[in-house]
């Protein structure tokens, strides 16, 4: 049987006590609705969201990804869905989750819907047996076990409040079922809202089979706070670190390592404390990754190190040093077996293989050769107060200390810079420029200067 899935994410998440609709808070580099996408994508590759509350943004943040129906008032789980209805097929199976469980695993939701198709339920709820089930749906059942209605905290009795199985707010219906029920919801519960759990009872009540299938308590936790917010991810963190560990990656302490859920890392990289690695990141094999780097959407190729850095959508080859405290930003891309010191930042540059630029420059907006020498306290002058322009340097040259680079410039192929020079002029392959005032030595002056001060004191 087909399944659709509709994805309920119209609620204003006021808990969240945020200008940002809740579906779109971030847990290791996915906002919470794409966590639930996620999960649902093997049994519906693009669900059908239910939206609401700052659709407008989050159809701009989650784009054609899901389908969209709009519900313009919250008026419950069960109005929500009914905003769906006319995509809803009597033949196909029907999969409902709320948009703020991320952690639900795609296997679990996969399992739901065979549960549905094989033992011939009109309908199967997830459930998990809580610890605190204080604010859940209560699932109840007769003598016989069977599932014969949830009831929503606020509206249960004492007795029912002892019940520790919940209602995860994860469904499968078949579609002409849920389209019977929809029609037959009240709003006539203590918060005056249509309950998408009144169709587990009225499909009870009629005689169908209902079923229940369970997951762990941390799977069927839903986001309604920041506090929760923390937990999940601190959950999150930890299956993504435990996947890189079994992969072959060291992780000197897991608990203070941050990997984003696209992030991919080679076996035998060693990652110490405090890295954080976001986006699209990838990382080699046999790289070490010492404390302390922030590491967004950038590539770094086999064998190479880096240390309490930032980098920014940057590139570096294989067998490459960086750091400490260097910061490559976007479009910088360095070669294999280079040396990017101390207090070096790169920007929109492509530095060539073996070269090093050790300590205190800051090259922008270049092209630089392989195998350069670039001295320390060196400035590409890339910005003349209107406009950004490039400086190219060939293989082989060696820029000596502090020299500016006054772009555009050149300096060609095995060329020299003297120190402290200031170039404005192309530097042709294989010269020396100097570009500094000559020194002038003064013999005596001190000594005349000091005996001065001897005299004047002494009068
Ligand atoms: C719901 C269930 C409860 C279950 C709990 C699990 C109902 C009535 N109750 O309660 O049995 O134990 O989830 O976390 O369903 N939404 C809309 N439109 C609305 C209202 C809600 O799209 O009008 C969405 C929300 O954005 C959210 C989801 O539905 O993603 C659940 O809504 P929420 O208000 O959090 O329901 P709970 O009170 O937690
Ligand atoms: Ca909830």
């Amino acid at each position: 049987m087909i399944t659709h899935a509709i994805i309920l994410a119209a609620g204003e998440g006021k808990r969240m006590r945020s200008a940002l609709p809740k579906v779109l808070h971030s847990l290791c580099g996915r906002t919470l609705a794409q966590w639930v996408l996620e999960a649902v994508r093997p049994v519906d590759s693009r669900p059908l969201m239910v939206v609401g509350h700052g659709r407008e943004a989050v159809m701009e943040a989650l784009k054609d990804s899901a389908r969209y129906v709009v519900q313009s008032e919250q008026r419950g789980t069960g109005h929500a869905v009914m905003m769906a209805r006319e995509h809803i097929e009597p033949g196909s199976a029907v999969l409902v989750v709320a948009g703020d469980m991320p952690l639900l695993r795609p296997e679990t939701l996969v399992a739901l819907t065979e549960s549905l198709a094989r033992d011939e339920y009109e309908a199967v709820v997830l459930t998990a047996q809580a610890d605190d089930p204080t604010g859940y749906g209560r699932v109840l059942r007769d003598a016989q076990g069977r599932v014969t209605g949830i009831v929503e905290h606020r509206d249960a009795t004492v007795a029912q409040r002892a019940v520790r199985e919940i209602n995860t707010s994860v469904y499968g219906f078949r579609g002409d079922a849920l389209l019977s029920c929809l029609d037959r919801l009240t709003c006539d519960n203590d918060q005056g809202e249509y309950y998408l759990t009144d169709v587990i009872g009225l499909l009870a009540e009629g005689g169908r089979k209902v079923g229940a299938m369970s997951c762990s308590q941390q799977e069927a936790m839903g986001i309604n706070d920041r506090a929760q917010l923390a937990v999940a991810g601190e959950i999150l963190r930890r299956r993504i670190n435990e996947d890189h560990m079994r992969a072959g990656v060291t992780l000197l302490d897991p608990a203070s390592t941050y990997i984003d859920a696209g992030t991919v890392i080679g076996p035998d990289t060693v990652v110490y404390p405090g890295n954080i690695l976001e986006g699209g990141t990838r990382v080699g094999a046999g790289c070490t990754l010492y404390a302390n780097n922030r590491i967004r959407d950038s590539r770094v190729g086999d064998g190479a190190t880096v240390e309490s850095s930032v980098l920014l959508e940057a590139e570096v080859g294989g067998g490459t040093t960086v750091g400490p405290f260097a910061y490559l930003r976007p479009g910088a891309r360095i070669g294999r077996g280079c040396r990017v010191g101390d207090f070096v930042e790169v920007k929109n540059a492509a530095i060539g293989d073996g070269t090093k630029v050790s300590h205190l420059t800051y090259v922008g907006d270049a092209d630089v050769g392989s195998g350069v020498n670039v001295g320390c306290g060196v400035v590409f002058v890339n910005y003349d107060g209107h406009g950004k322009h490039r400086t190219t340097v060939g293989d082989h040259a060696f820029i000596g200390c502090n020299t500016n680079l006054v772009a555009p410039v050149s300096v060609g192929e095995g060329a020299y810079t003297a120190a402290g020079s200031t170039i404005t002029e192309d530097v042709p392959g294989d010269a020396l420029a100097i570009a500094r005032c000559r020194q002038t030595v003064k013999e005596d002056w001190a000594r005349k200067r000091r005996s001065k001060y001897e005299e004047d004191a002494s009068k």
